[in-house]
């Protein structure tokens, strides 16, 4: 037998129902806030990705699906949204509209991970991006705008984590002190931690081994280390955070596994997941659409994970779409099939939901097939013109001209 990939998984029709209700509550959130749906290709350029996600992170070096196309140039299937983004609005020219252009997406991602509950190598992501404008009432509206979607969906146990990393400048001296911290104190660290130390020493803030947690909680912060403009941009993120009676915490250990943050940088985590309870994270990007050729242009964006929102989530099943009418034939012959057939047509033009039977059951089967899926009324086809129409929920039958099963389908569902 043949199977899905590993790290990989179908989306049957029963699953489809709730993804369709995360993004309907998506696009109400999102638009409401005058965010407009994007949607990039599937692959990108590998260099894309490279420079924008960063060449030390975990996802370049070791999580991309790379391929040759066949000409010599490499293509990379997207393990991200962000970066793919910022390249349509430079290649579009967007910066010579309104600032900022706000985005939200809905798509696919793909990373090479070991698969495990709620981490996949095809995943999909909600996304919302605003590019075009350094305001912290951006930061602190995103953050309001997951936060919105999170609650809708249900997401249970709920936190948020809240940092900022300044700009690259104060980050790179900051970097340059904790290396010499980490050097150090070299010999309590995780070999792992160890290995990463000049590479990339802020992932040791994330390190599980305890001997390293004991060293990382005398270890410089970055956010005492701020310059004033970036400390007062913070501060009035927390601020207008607090207006609206968002609560979070504020955490100088947050790291996220990308290289193209600066300023505030946020996740949110459910206690509802196991090891993977990141459901969403994001922040601010201000020198990203430059460092992949666009003019200097802030921004901000945030994405959370569909599969990991739905494993938190406590929505309801949804009721299946009522079938207001299901076509059953008396007898299996062509010029019933066919009437059948037109008939459903109609009846779905005329705005109800019908089904025909497609499966050659005995009329006994077909009526409890129609039961079976909540069929409001079923038309027995007997011939090309007349139709016996019974009303499940009363049992109540007539024979009617064909022509009249849509007109008394229609009045029955505005009499009920
Ligand atoms: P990220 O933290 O790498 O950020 O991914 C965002 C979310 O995607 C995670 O919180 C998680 O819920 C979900 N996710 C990531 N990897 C997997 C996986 N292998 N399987 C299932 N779900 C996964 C970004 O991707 C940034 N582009 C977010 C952003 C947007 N920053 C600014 N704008």
């Amino acid at each position: 037998m043949i199977q899905a990939p590993k790290g990989t998984f179908d989306v049957l029709p029963a699953d489809a129902e709730r993804r369709q209700a995360l993004e309907h509550q998506a696009r109400k959130i999102l638009s409401a806030a005058g965010y407009g749906r994007i949607e990039t290709p599937v692959f990108e350029s590998t260099e894309l990705f490279a420079r924008g996600v960063g060449e030390a992170t975990d996802i370049v070096q070791k999580e991309m699906y790379t391929f040759d196309d066949g000409g010599g140039r490499s293509l990379t299937l997207r393990p991200e949204g962000t970066a793919p983004v910022c390249r349509a609005y430079v290649e579009h020219g967007m910066h010579r509209l309104p600032q900022p252009v706000k985005f939200w997406y809905l798509e696919s991602f793909f990373r090479s991970e070991q698969p495990q509950k709620g981490r996949y190598r095809q995943f999909w992501q909600v996304g919302a991006e605003a590019i075009g404008s350094d305001a912290p009432e951006t930061d602190a509206e995103l953050i309001v705008l997951l936060s919105e979607l999170l609650e809708a969906m249900l997401v249970k146990g709920v936190h948020l984590r809240l940092s900022s990393l300044g700009t690259p400048e104060t980050r790179a001296e900051y970097r340059e002190q904790l290396t010499a911290y980490l050097h150090a104190h070299e010999d309590q660290l995780a070999p792992e931690v160890q290995a990463r130390i000049d590479l990339n020493p802020l992932r040791a803030f994330d390190s599980s081994h305890p001997g390293t947690q004991a060293i990382m909680r005398d270890a410089p912060k970055l956010l005492d280390q701020l310059t004033p403009e970036d400390a007062e941009h913070f501060a009035t993120v927390r601020e207008q955070l607090d207006a609206v009676g968002i609560r979070y915490e504020i955490d100088p250990t947050l790291v996220r596994g990308i290289d193209y943050y600066t300023r505030t940088l946020f996740e949110f985590t459910s206690d509802a997941l196991g090891a993977q309870s990141a459901v969403g994270g994001g922040g601010r990007y201000d020198r990203l659409v430059e460092q992949i050729d666009g003019p200097p242009t802030p921004a901000c964006g945030w994405a959370a994970g569909v599969e990991r929102i739905l494993l938190s989530g406590a929505q309801p099943p949804i009721a299946p779409d009522p079938v207001d009418l299901y076509i059953a034939l008396a007898v299996r012959e062509t010029t019933s099939a066919t009437a059948a057939f037109v008939l459903a047509r109609e009846a779905r033009r005329a705005g109800l939901t019908a089904q025909l039977e497609l499966a050659g059951r005995s009329l006994k089967g077909q009526l409890k097939h129609a039961d079976r899926i909540g069929a409001r009324y079923v038309a027995i086809l007997g011939g090309e013109r007349e139709a016996t129409v019974r009303e499940m929920g009363s049992g109540e039958q007539h024979e009617i001209p064909i022509s009249s099963v849509i007109p008394t389908v229609l009045r029955g569902n505005r009499l009920s």
